[in-house]
C-alpha cells in the first residue's frame, strides 16, 4: 500500500498569518481593531481597572474581588526591593550602556538571588512572576537615578504600583493626572498576543527554561525599534521634526526617502490600534497640564494626517505613548524600559501558559543554501 508524501508547509516570512500558539490571555482582532484580555475589552479596562487588577486577571483567569486586589497589592508592594549586588550592578554600569541592556542584565542577575530559580511548577512560576512584576519599576528607576546623578531611592510602601514608579523616578509623589496617566498606560500595555517579545518568551519557555530566562530573552526581543524601542523612536523623530510647520515636510520626505515613521503601522492592526486613542486622550491630558507650550500631540496628529495623505497606515501604541512618557517626565531612553516595566505582567502569563502546554516551539526552516558540496581537507584547500 502506497502513503502520498506530506507536503511541506508554506514558508511565511515574517510567520506573517501564522497561528504559532493557543492562548486564552489577550486576543487581537486585527481587521475590526479590538483587543481583549480574557474576554474584557481593553476599552472597559482602560481608565476602570488599575494595572494590579489586571496583573491579577493576567495571572488569576478572573478579575479579583476587593479583598483579593488588596492581598495582592500587598504582596507586590513587599517584594519591590531589590538585593544589593542588583543595585551595585546598576551604579556600576558604564554610562554608555543603554538602559535596555541594564535592565536585561539586571533582570538576568535576579536569577542569582531567585532560590526557586530552577521550580518550573504552576505555583512558583506565580510567586517569582509576581515578584518580577514589583521589580521592575524599582530596577528601570536606579536606572534613571544612577544615569542622572541623583540618589537611587527605595520605593515607597505607601504608594500604588504606577505611583511609586514615577516616585522612585522623580524623587517626589507625582500629580494624580501623572500617576492615573502611568497606570492606564501599564493597563494598556500588559498584554498582546503573539507580539514578538512574547513570542520569545514562549520559545524560551517552551524548552523548560526557567522565568528568568525567558523574560530576559523578551526584554531582548523588546529592545528593537520595530517592537517596544518604537516609543522612544517616535520621540526622537517628534524631537527631530521640532515645529508644527515642518510637520508637512518631514512626512514627505521620509515617504521619497523610504524612511519609515516609528509608531506608524501594525503587523496585525490594519485599520487602526484600539490603545492609540487612550493614549492620544491623556496625552492631550498631559500636555495641557504643561506650562511650556509644547505642541508634540498636535505635532503627532500632523504627522497621522500627513502618513495617511500617502498609505492607509495608522498610529500603534507606541505612537501617542511617546509624547504621554514624555510628559510624564520620563526620558525618552527610558521608553522601552517602561514598556516592560508592564509587558512582564504579559510575558510571564504567557511562559505559565507555555509550562501547561508542554510542548516544544520549534519550527522548520525552508533551507536555500548549497547542496551536495564535495568536502575538501584544511590541507588542500590552498
Ligand atoms: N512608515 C512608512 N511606511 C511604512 C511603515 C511606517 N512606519 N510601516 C509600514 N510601512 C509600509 C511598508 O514599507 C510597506 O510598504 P510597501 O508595500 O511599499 O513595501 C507597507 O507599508 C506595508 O507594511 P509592512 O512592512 O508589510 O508591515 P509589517 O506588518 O511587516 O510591519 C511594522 C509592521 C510595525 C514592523 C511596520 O509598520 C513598522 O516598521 N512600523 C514602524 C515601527 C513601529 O512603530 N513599531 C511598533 C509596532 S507596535
Amino acid at each position: 500500500m502506497s502513503t502520498s508524501p506530506v507536503a511541506a508547509p508554506a514558508f511565511a516570512k515574517g510567520l506573517v498569518g501564522v497561528i504559532a500558539a493557543q492562548t486564552a490571555l489577550s486576543s487581537v482582532d486585527g481587521a475590526n481593531g479590538v483587543l481583549t484580555y480574557r474576554g474584557f475589552n481593553i476599552h472597559d479596562l482602560a481608565g476602570q481597572a488599575s494595572y494590579e487588577e489586571v496583573v491579577y486577571l493576567l495571572f488569576h483567569g478572573a478579575l479579583p474581588t476587593a479583598a483579593q486586589l488588596g492581598a495582592f497589592q500587598q504582596e507586590l508592594t513587599a517584594q519591590r526591593a531589590l538585593p544589593q549586588p542588583i543595585l551595585d550592578h546598576i551604579t556600576a554600569a558604564p554610562a554608555s550602556a543603554t538602559p535596555m541592556d541594564v535592565l536585561r542584565t539586571a533582570v538576568s542577575m535576579l536569577a542569582y538571588y531567585e532560590p526557586e530559580v530552577e521550580d518550573i511548577s504552576l505555583e512558583a512560576t506565580l510567586r517569582k512572576a509576581l515578584k518580577l512584576v514589583a521589580q521592575f519599576p524599582t530596577v528601570v528607576a536606579a536606572i534613571h537615578r544612577h544615569n542622572a546623578g541623583h540618589a537611587v531611592l527605595a520605593p515607597n510602601g505607601a504608594l500604588g504600583h504606577a505611583a511609586n514608579f514615577l516616585y522612585m523616578l522623580h524623587g517626589q509623589a507625582q500629580s494624580d493626572l501623572s500617576n492615573r496617566a502611568m497606570d492606564l498606560y501599564l493597563v494598556l500595555l500588559a498584554d498582546h498576543s503573539l507580539n514578538a517579545s512574547t513570542f520569545t518568551a514562549r520559545v524560551a519557555s517552551s524548552t523548560n527554561a526557567d522565568l528568568h530566562a525567558a523574560i530576559t530573552a523578551a526584554i531582548g526581543a523588546l529592545k528593537g525599534n520595530l517592537h517596544g524601542g518604537a516609543a522612544e523612536a517616535t520621540m526622537n523623530t517628534l524631537l527631530e521634526i521640532g515645529d508644527l510647520g515642518r510637520v508637512d515636510a518631514f512626512v514627505d520626505n521620509a515617504f521619497a526617502t523610504k524612511r519609515k515613521i516609528m509608531g506608524i503601522g501594525h503587523r496585525i492592526y490594519k485599520s487602526g490600534d484600539p490603545r492609540a486613542r487612550h493614549l492620544l486622550e491623556w496625552a492631550r491630558r498631559m500636555e495641557q497640564a504643561q506650562a511650556n507650550g509644547a505642541q508634540y500631540v498636535d505635532m503627532a496628529l500632523g504627522v497621522e494626517a500627513a502618513v495617511l495623505r500617502h498609505k492607509e497606515l495608522y498610529p500603534n501604541v507606541d505612537f501617542f505613548s511617546a509624547p504621554m512618557l514624555y510628559y510624564l517626565g520620563i526620558p525618552t531612553a527610558l521608553d522601552t524600559c517602561v514598556f516592560a516595566i508592564s509587558r512582564v505582567a504579559g510575558w510571564s502569563a504567557h511562559v505559565i501558559e507555555q509550562y501547561k502546554d508542554a510542548t516544544l516551539i520549534r519550527p522548520g526552516a525552508d533551507y536555500i543554501g548549497p547542496k551536495h558540496q564535495t568536502f575538501v581537507p584544511l590541507v588542500d584547500r590552498g
